[in-house]
């Protein structure tokens, strides 16, 4: 199944896709190639490589690698896209895409709510090497749009974000882009391929995070970037330089990871949302924050792009910071940890794990409430976790 052979469902894309029907020794699995690099019999095959007379790919393993390749095969089928590039996290992904696609005296617009680290990469590294940049207010296209310069290059989003959720109109973020000849990137780490495909609306790169969903294990760090060819193919050159590139053995592990991801993801989904709506009706709590909710502010632009709305639940207590330690201290089946997407649910106080280093009064200066918690659910049962959470709240 090649990666342009998207029209299996995501279940068996999930399974099947980017790999070949037999793979060496007629293993079930795909082989970890486990090399640094590749040999050649003389010069004469090494003139051949060079020359572009055979058919042979790889030379030397920071440019290429089997194992790493059918990653990025799969996750190309799975986004619908021409291509995809792996990195060794999702960081070097980001950083690495936008690196490529910006030069001094460009200007790139971000949502104010992305991810932080993709935040401080640009506004503060970036910007040393003379690349300006604009922060807009959370899935305001119009705010976006009117931010938008003759110098600017690139446009970056997430779907959903952290922690609130946002969803912008990723269709009509692509086409106010595609317009000015500006390239549009989304951070697509809390959707999934299974519950929303980016470049079927039209954006131009796709990155995630291979370290939540995609691995789903809690056992990997990687990440990956999807989009046409020659774009794809920009920022594979300069992962080539800059090095850093997906171990074959993190590879094999996201290749499995991957195999299971639209059965884990339906899970997850359906458990949030259940998981949403019982908070919604719950005494204790103030406000909750589920794309699939109908009181989520972008629930209606979410159901025109997403086919589920992922597993990330966010919600704000009523009694502040004391009564947020008390429940996610009190829960007994999610584990205290970053992160989200694996098997395993996490819960965590936004106040004391990304934010803990500002003060209440700097925290809502950035909108983090301190009764903020996140909940990330992973593939337990369902009742087992609603109830567990039920108990937790009875003590805040
Ligand atoms: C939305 C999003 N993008 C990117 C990253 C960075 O990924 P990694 O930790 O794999 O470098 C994260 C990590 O939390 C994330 O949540």
């Amino acid at each position: 199944m090649s990666p342009r052979e998207p029209k299996s469902a995501p279940h068996t894309v999930a399974v099947h896709g980017g790999e070949p029907r037999r793979h060496p020794e007629a293993a079930m699995t795909a082989p970890i190639v486990q090399t640094a690099t590749y040999t050649f019999e003389d010069t004469a095959e090494l003139r051949d490589f060079f020359e572009g007379r055979t058919e042979r790919t790889e030379e030397y393993g920071r440019y290429g690698n089997p194992t790493v390749r059918l990653f990025e095969r799969k996750l190309a089928a799975l986004e619908g896209t021409e291509d995809a590039a792996a990195f060794a996290s999702g960081m070097a992904a980001v950083t690495t895409a936008i690196l490529a696609l910006s030069k001094a005296g460009s200007h790139v617009v971000l949502f104010s709510d992305c991810y932080r680290r993709t935040r401080q990469f640009v506004t503060t590294f970036l910007a040393r090497y003379g690349v300006e940049s604009t922060l807009v207010p959370p899935a305001d296209v119009d705010a976006l749009e009117a931010a938008l310069r003759p110098n600017t290059k690139l446009v970056i989003s997430e779907a959903p974000t952290n922690p609130y959720q946002t969803v912008p109109d990723l269709a009509r973020v692509a086409a106010i882009c595609r317009e000015r000849r500006i390239k549009t990137m989304i951070d697509s780490t809390f959707a999934t391929p299974i519950n929303l495909r980016p470049a079927e609306h039209g954006i131009d790169l796709v990155v995630h995070s291979a370290t939540k969903y995609l691995g789903g294990h809690n056992d990997v760090l990687g990440g990956v970037i999807a989009g046409k060819d020659g774009l794809v193919g920009i920022v594979r050159e300069l992962r080539n330089v800059l090095g850093g590139v997906l171990d074959p053995h993190a590879a094999y592990l996201l290749l499995r990871g991957t195999k299971t991801l639209a059965l884990r993801v339906a899970q997850q989904n359906a458990t949030a949302q259940r998981l949403a709506e019982t908070l919604e009706s719950h005494p204790a709590v103030a406000r909750v924050w589920y794309p699939g909710l109908p009181s989520h502010p972008n629930h209606e632009v979410a159901r025109g792009l997403m086919s589920g709305f992922g597993g990330v639940v966010t919600f704000e207590l009523k009694g502040g910071l004391d009564a947020g330690t008390q429940v996610v201290d009190a829960a007994r089946i999610p584990r205290i940890a970053p992160s989200l997407g694996g098997v395993e649910s996490l819960i965590e106080q936004p106040a004391l794990m990304s934010f803990y280093e500002l003060t209440t009064e700097q925290r809502e200066a950035v909108g983090i409430k301190d009764g903020l918690i996140r909940y990330a659910v992973g593939v337990e049962d369902a009742d087992d976790l609603i109830a567990d959470l039920l108990q937790a709240l009875e003590r805040a």
